[in-house]
């Protein structure tokens, strides 16, 4: 019975982008949709998780049965995990944008005249690596995604052990791929014991497949 594969258990799944602000009315972002996070979020509640999502500004529909809490900056997106654990498993499928506006202006920035302006910025706090090698909250499960336009499984290999994660989720986003936004999805799960390139299928599909593995995972007492 699906619906009782992670009885129990309590998830962790961030999704969509971060908005770094500029100032009160601009941002930076991103193109990631928050659809394959928000599709693992539902599944992983299908599967009778206890499910907290942590989620960028998106347009996807909530998912039914999660705790859902909305943030925008990475920032934020860090305080809320942190805010989150213990869980049994987390999973990182947000594209966290990797730098902020060093001092974001508190009002509108204005055309003076004297050419645009330099905008300073500062790396942002990397939250997989964070939770990953957290000292003592660490999940027994952590699962990285790795969005490449190219050496798509060597990059994700490299990141896996640089992230301090368990699995990583492996994706091609170049935009020929149809993946970043669209519906269906093409994944390489990269674990510690090799690498499995899974057949395209809509990004619901990867996420109870994923959802499952965890499962398999967590009542085998490793991954
Ligand atoms: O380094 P890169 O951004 O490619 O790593 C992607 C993975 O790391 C994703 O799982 C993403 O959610 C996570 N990440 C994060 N915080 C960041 C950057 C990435 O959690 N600041």
């Amino acid at each position: 019975d699906e619906g009782v594969l992670l009885k129990g258990r309590r998830l962790l799944v961030t999704s969509g982008p971060t908005h770094e602000p500029i100032d009160p009315v601009r941002y930076i972002a991103n193109r990631s949709s928050g659809k394959q996070g928000h599709a693992i979020a539902a599944a992983a509640a299908a599967a009778g998780a206890e499910v907290v999502l942590i989620s960028g500004p998106v347009d996807v529909p909530d998912p039914r049965g999660v705790t859902l809490v909305r943030v925008e900056s990475a920032q934020d997106m860090l305080a809320a995990v942190e805010e989150h654990l213990p869980v049994d498993a987390a999973v990182f499928a947000a594209a966290v944008a990797d730098w902020r506006v060093a001092t974001a202006s508190g009002q509108k920035i204005k055309k003076d005249g004297e050419g645009a302006p330099a905008l300073a910025l500062v790396e942002n706090p990397d939250i997989l690596s964070a939770v990953a090698h957290h000292r003592t909250l660490r999940p027994r499960l952590v699962v990285g995604f790795a969005a490449e336009t190219e050496n798509v499984v060597p990059n994700a290999k490299a990141k896996r052990l640089r992230k301090g994660c368990d699995w990583i989720v492996a994706n091609d986003v170049s935009p020929a791929t149809g993946i970043m936004g669209g519906d269906v999805n093409t994944v390489h799960l990269v674990t510690g014991e090799g690498v499995e390139d899974w057949p395209s299928a809509s990004k619901a599909e990867v996420a109870r497949k994923l959802v499952a593995r965890i499962a398999g995972a967590l009542a085998g007492g490793g991954e």
